[in-house]
């Protein structure tokens, strides 16, 4: 049997391990996922191991995703301009690096919720790594301008030269947030709502038939929801969906087949219901 694994920190109430045992069932492949933990200093020796042990895939989650790249022979073009690696796939001696975040979230966005998001003049908010997964994959499927407004000011202008657009993307400092006009989708890509408060968004960030969308699901999305219900957001989804699209496109990277999401999907939600209501 081969191994795959999740490696994060903490790590221990990750779901990926759930979703991809739903998918090997499902597709008739027997898999064993874990949770392995580990940090910034310690990942590369529990990586180490986990590849003696006959590790041939994992994911990596926060906060290791940009020293997965880092370590990585190779990488996809996607995880390039994202600057940072989701999805590791053992090839000979080396880790192969991809990332299926920004595309895990626009399948969600197109498929699961039926957005369309071409010409969507966009607000990102962040400018960390969960920003810099999704953007070139937001600009791929067709939005129109993007601003990226950050608390840092320097990081947004950073992301937005990694982007390569200048004509199309704009980074700006988050206390100009209320200059700025209104937007069609506001992406929550910041860790605000886990360490302390959502910053104050005005009402006047809201366009006609705006998305409000936050890349976190849980508890650490209600506070970015609720302001885009009570600003009457047209649509308004958090993390979940996104974050079981792109465990099932790592799951293709590794086993070659794409698995249905609908039913595990809709058992986490069910589970979360209580937290969220997702459109
Ligand atoms: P992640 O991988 O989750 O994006 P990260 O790289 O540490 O984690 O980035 C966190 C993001 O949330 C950053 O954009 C951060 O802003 P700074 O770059 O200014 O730190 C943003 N963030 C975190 N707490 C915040 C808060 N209380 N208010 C506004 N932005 C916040």
């Amino acid at each position: 049997m081969k191994h795959y694994a999740v490696f994060g920190h903490p790590v221990a109430h990750s779901l990926s391990p759930r979703i991809h045992a739903a998918f090997g069932r499902e597709a008739g492949i027997a898999i064993d996922y874990q949770a392995i933990d580990a940090d910034v200093g310690s990942f590369r020796a529990r990586l180490s191991e986990f590849a003696v042990r006959g590790g041939a895939g994992a994911n990596v989650t926060l906060p290791l995703k940009q020293e997965a790249l880092a370590l990585c022979a190779d990488v996809t073009e996607r995880a390039r301009r994202a600057g940072a690696v989701n999805t590791l796939v053992r090839n000979g001696d080396d880790w192969h690096g991809d990332n299926t975040d920004g595309e895990g979230l626009v399948r969600d966005l197109t498929g699961r919720h039926g957005l369309d998001l071409r010409a969507r003049r966009t607000l990102l908010i962040g400018a960390g790594g969960a920003a810099r997964g999704v953007a070139p994959s937001l600009l791929d499927a067709g939005i129109g301008d993007l601003y990226i407004v950050n608390r840092t000011s320097s990081r947004a202008d950073a992301l937005a030269d990694l982007l390569g657009q200048p004509g199309r993307v704009h980074p700006r400092h988050l206390a100009d947030i209320g200059t700025l006009g209104e937007f069609e989708l506001v992406v929550n890509a910041t860790s605000a709502a886990r360490g302390g408060a959502m910053p104050v968004l005005p009402r006047s960030l809201v366009g006609r038939r705006m998305a409000a969308v936050d890349l976190n699901y849980g508890e650490a999305a209600t506070p970015f929801l609720a302001w885009g219900r009570a600003s009457g957001a047209y649509a308004v989804v958090d993390g979940l969906g996104m974050l079981v699209e792109q465990a099932a496109l790592s799951f293709a990277r590794w086993h070659g087949a794409r698995p249905e999401t609908d039913e595990i999907y809709g058992e986490l939600r069910a589970e979360h219901a209580h937290l969220v209501t997702a459109d």
